[in-house]
């Protein structure tokens, strides 16, 4: 095999922030050298693996196996996969879990799963013995191009989602496109909503290959999911801890997509699919009242609808419900909110001009 099979098989990129600088690896066949790469970067030998009840059976063995052969000492946790596991209850049962296993802070965390799985391990590793590392193992598209990139762990409470947490950079991620593999079509296209929302943010050429994507070949994918972790961490470094207003342009389409999400009681739509609607919601605001060429508008909806992401609600789904849950969520400031828009493909900024009313009429339309 020659070094250009070797760089398409696995390439790299660095996450590299204010403080802290981490690799991510990307490629095929790299669950097997998962402890190869964590012993280059660490000495410590104790970890719990956590995941969920889908993934681990899938892959837990082959992470485990390739620790072992590394000299480490791994502990298996295993909790329910899905967003109701994302609480401080569960976390704290980890966390006893992981003394109990005599883990210390000479230890460290894997989070081997989809964006729960990030998010509550990365939370543990955060907290366990004030911060141990965390290494991420993430095993859907949406957790490889988001979640797993930017450093936000945490969980939810009864009252919301993300409401406790941490920013806990992780040491290491690794990205096996085969891991994809197993992952249901819908949860698959729902990584889609968060590319398309990145190529409409901060990459109009991206945008134009996407609308002719067909690949599902590994290498295509490796190269479409390093370019987007390329974005996501450029806009975090500019601003890690959103503060400034850079790294609010991420929310880009989350506005109306978390309330549609909240309106939907976490069941009806997935993240991205919930994703999908409001960026189509923020794309007739733009157009608006940002001046977003008609057409533009039209490809972005075009796309989405591409990966088979809905544009428009059920007739009988209450957009009441999402009005209210968007007051609930948001802060109204003589009657505005700070709100994402974008002029054109490729660029987007934050504003405070954007109205409840605006709102409003978008999600009618929807
Ligand atoms: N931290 C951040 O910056 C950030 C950003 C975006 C989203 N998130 C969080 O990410 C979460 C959503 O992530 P998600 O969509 O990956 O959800 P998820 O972790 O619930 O995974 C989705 C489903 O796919 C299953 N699964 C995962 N990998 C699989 C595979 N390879 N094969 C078969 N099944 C597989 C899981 O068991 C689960 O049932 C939310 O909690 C959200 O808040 C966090
Ligand atoms: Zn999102």
């Amino acid at each position: 095999m020659g070094p250009d099979a070797i760089e398409e098989r696995v390439s790299s990129t660095v996450v590299s922030l204010n403080k802290q600088r981490y690799r991510v690896l990307i490629g095929t066949d790299l669950l097997e050298q998962i402890g190869t790469h964590v012993r280059k970067r660490s000495a410590r030998k104790t970890c719990a693996i956590i995941s969920d009840n889908n993934v681990a059976p899938l892959f837990a063995s082959r992470v485990e196996e390739s620790l072992v052969a590394a000299g480490s000492r791994p502990t298996l946790i295993t909790i329910p996969a899905g967003e109701k596991s994302k609480t401080l209850k569960q976390a704290s049962a980890i966390c006893d879990q992981m003394v109990a296993a005599g883990l210390d802070r000479k230890s460290f965390v894997i989070g081997l799963g989809g964006g729960v799985i990030g998010d509550i391990s990365g939370f543990v590793a955060a907290i366990y013995h004030r911060g141990i590392p965390h290494v991420q193992i993430p095993t859907t598209l949406l957790a490889m191009v988001d979640s797993s990139i930017g450093g936000k762990t945490g969980v939810n409470t009864r009252d919301g989602k993300n409401l406790i947490g941490a920013i806990h950079h992780p040491l290491l991620v690794i990205d096996d496109v085969d891991a994809l593999r197993t992952l249901p079509a819908r949860e698959f296209n729902q990584g889609f909503a968060e590319i398309v929302k990145h190529a409409v943010i901060a990459d109009a050429k991206m945008f134009r290959m996407l609308q002719s994507w067909q690949a599902t070949e590994a290498v295509a994918l490796q190269r479409l999911i390093r370019r987007n972790i390329r974005i996501k961490s450029k806009i975090v470094a500019q601003d890690e801890r959103d503060q400034t207003g850079e790294r609010a342009i991420l929310n880009f389409g989350h506005t109306v997509g978390h309330a549609i999400e909240r309106a939907g009681e976490y069941r009806k739509f997935l993240h991205g699919e919930a994703l999908s609607l409001g960026i189509v919601a923020a794309c007739a605001i733009s157009t608006n009242k940002a001046g977003l060429p008609a057409d533009q508008g039209d490809a972005i909806v075009d796309l989405l609808e591409k990966f088979e992401l809905p544009t428009k609600l059920p007739k009988n789904f209450s957009r009441q419900k999402i009005v209210e849950a968007i007051k609930f969520d948001k802060k109204f400031e003589d009657g505005k909110v700070r709100f994402v828009m974008t002029p054109r493909i490729g660029k987007a900024y934050l504003t405070n001009k954007v109205t409840l009313d605006d709102i409003c009429a978008a999600i009618a339309q929807l």
